[in-house]
């Protein structure tokens, strides 16, 4: 499995349980400060078929069709070009591979007071 943005590790762990022993998990992000948090993580943990990966996940650095399932969560909002990502979902997944994402997403036009609110 492959876990899109993996921030300090949390969904990589939980998916962890799901592809058992003999599978693997593996974690991309940009950031270096939450590769190595993720890291820290893991060997707190003990666990050792999962690994994180500095990348942009706009250019995954995995293999083309080499991963079963992809999963995200609260990441594709952030990233400039969805587009790229998914394409890179498609180009990394297994034929008959899925992938689940779990975002934020807009159906209708900010209001103009929360567009001018350059936190928001
Ligand atoms: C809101 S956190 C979510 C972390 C994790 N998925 C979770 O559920 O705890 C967003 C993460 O996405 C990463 N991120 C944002 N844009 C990215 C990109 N283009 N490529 C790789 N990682 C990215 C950030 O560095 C951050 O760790």
């Amino acid at each position: 499995m492959l876990d899109l943005g993996s921030g300090a590790g949390i969904g990589v762990f939980i998916a962890r349980g799901k592809v058992g022993e003999s599978g693997k998990v593996i974690g991309v992000d940009f950031a270096k400060v939450m590769i190595e948090k993720a890291n820290k993580n893991k060997v707190k943990l003990g666990y050792k078929n999962v690994e994180f990966i500095l990348g942009d996940i706009e250019n995954l650095p995995i293999l083309s069709e080499s991963v079963d399932v992809v999963i995200s969560n609260w990441v594709i909002n952030l990233v400039h070009s969805k587009k790229k990502v998914y394409h890179e979902i498609f180009r990394v997944l297994k034929s008959g591979g899925h992938f689940c994402i779990s975002d934020v997403s807009l159906n209708s036009d900010l209001p103009k007071g929360i567009l001018d609110i350059v936190e928001m």
